[in-house]
């Protein structure tokens, strides 16, 4: 039995140079299970249409569980020679089970069943993933019940704005991952399709049952165009995409976590055990968790440029530009479930500065709008009203003090609509509290969100 299996045609060997450029292997054996699964089902429906015997499947498929014992045990030889992990276990079927071993590729050609692999590599994929990000939303959740009417400074610009509910800024991360996890839910849907019986790119001269194979692989159909099912990686793209949202809303949680930790903030502490030290000033301790994860955002961003790229201009059908896929593909799985295991702990020990939070939310004038809408209800226009607020806050910058310390008399001498209730309408908890709208701030909206969450991840 020649090394290579397409190797009649040649009358040289395969330069060493070209055996190491061309192989794939060194990254794409850990589709070895993948791969496995697929043949199986392939010799089963190979035996059940008559094209090979019964007794030849059965060789074929326990020779194939052999291999991934093998495998799972390390006792594997991966070599360059074999290019890539479709070549390598068939060449130590024929090995373990002799040339009846040369069936199984039998109406199939790699580019079908790297196809096949893929599709089923990352269906698993996608559903870890989805497990982490329920996860994640079970910790803020918690979280947010935990600390549900602690207050804290909502931001616009970055500059104090509102008061708001820390519950409720948690919760706006919660939404961001829902989204995350319906997009992968959606992107699945089309990763979840049997390309195997496209062959090459034609279709195959043998009864193939196609749908024997995707009900045998949970797929929900067989693939509807030959060419397509070998040409197309649009999942692997649409996998990245939803990958880089995800990080991106992980970047964007990160980068408040550093800022919320920093001394200008003290809005949390991380604990010791998610920071790390300074080699050289004694005294720091650095959210370098959320600073890699903020970082990594770049490379899998990165990932999905590198498959848009590699994909763009393709001739169909099939191009061996097309095994650059996966080791963008992997990198992006590897990194969101790093990024995804780490977070979900991290947060769950961390320390909320409930008053320092408070504290905050009290300066900064974050009521003013509080203000304007009081004198709204005594029926003067809006525009008016922010007018005259904006005055009591130049005078309050001028006298050093906030809208709370002013009186009654000073209040008057804004606007004569002023009454003694203004004081309990611009306190921090009556602006939070005001905001009942379906989304907004107030506790009991917040509450009632929190138990709809609750329900939706059960
Ligand atoms: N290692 C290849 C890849 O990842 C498998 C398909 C090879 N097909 C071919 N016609 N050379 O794309």
């Amino acid at each position: 039995m020649p090394l290579k299996p397409w190797s009649g045609r040649f009358t040289q060997a395969t330069d060493k140079l070209v055996e190491e450029f061309n192989a794939s292997i060194s990254f794409d054996k850990r589709l070895f299970r993948h791969d496995i699964m697929g043949s199986i089902a392939h010799a089963r429906m190979l035996a059940k249409m008559g094209v090979i015997g019964k007794k030849e499947a059965d060789k074929v498929v326990s020779g194939l569980k052999a291999i991934e014992k093998e495998i799972d045990a390390g006792k594997f030889q991966f070599t360059h020679a074999l290019e890539d992990i479709h070549m390598a276990i068939e060449k130590r079927l024929m090995e373990k089970i002799g040339p009846v071993g040369g069936k199984l590729h039998t109406a199939r050609s790699r580019n079908d069943q790297v196809a096949l692999d893929v599709r089923l590599y990352l269906r698993d994929e996608i559903k870890e993933m989805q497990n982490l990000i329920k996860n994640l939303q079970k910790t803020l959740t918690d979280i947010a019940k935990k600390n549900l009417d602690c207050i804290m400074p909502g931001y616009t610009h970055l500059q104090r704005a509102q008061p708001v509910l820390f519950s409720h800024h948690l919760l706006a991360y919660y939404e961001m991952f829902k989204r995350d996890y319906e997009r992968l839910a959606d992107c699945f849907k089309r990763v979840n399709v049997m390309p195997l019986g496209a062959g090459a790119l034609a279709g195959s001269p043998y009864p193939l049952d196609r749908d024997f194979m995707a009900k045998e692989l949970g797929f929900s159909k067989p693939t509807d165009n030959s060419l397509d099912s070998v040409s197309d990686r649009d999942f692997c793209i649409e996998f990245c995409a939803a990958a880089s949202i995800l990080m991106m809303h992980l970047s964007r949680f990160s980068e408040e976590l550093i800022l919320w930790s920093s001394q200008e903030f003290s809005f949390i502490e991380l604990s010791d055990a998610f920071s790390t030290g300074s080699s050289i000033m004694p005294q720091k301790k650095n959210p370098d968790v959320p600073e890699l994860v903020r970082g990594k955002t770049g490379r899998v961003y990165g990932n999905l440029t590198a498959l848009l790229t590699v994909m763009k201009g393709l001739p169909l059908a099939y191009n061996k530009d097309m095994q650059e896929d996966k080791e963008a593909l992997f990198d992006s799985i590897d990194t969101v479930k790093d990024c995804l295991k780490v977070f979900s702990p991290m947060l769950a020990v961390m320390k909320v500065n409930k008053d320092n939070m408070r504290e905050a939310a009290q300066g900064g004038f974050l009521t003013a709008t509080d203000a304007a809408d009081y004198l709204v209800k005594k029926g003067i226009p809006f525009r008016e009203c922010h007018h005259i607020i904006g005055r009591a806050v130049a005078y309050c910058i001028k006298t050093s003090q906030g809208l709370e310390d002013l009186s009654i008399d000073e209040w008057k001498g804004f606007s004569k609509a002023f009454d003694k209730d203004i004081k309990k309408t611009i306190s921090v908890e009556a602006s939070v509290n005001s905001r009942k709208t379906k989304g907004g701030t107030a506790l009991e909206t917040v509450k009632k969100r929190l138990g709809e969450i609750e329900r939706e991840i059960r």
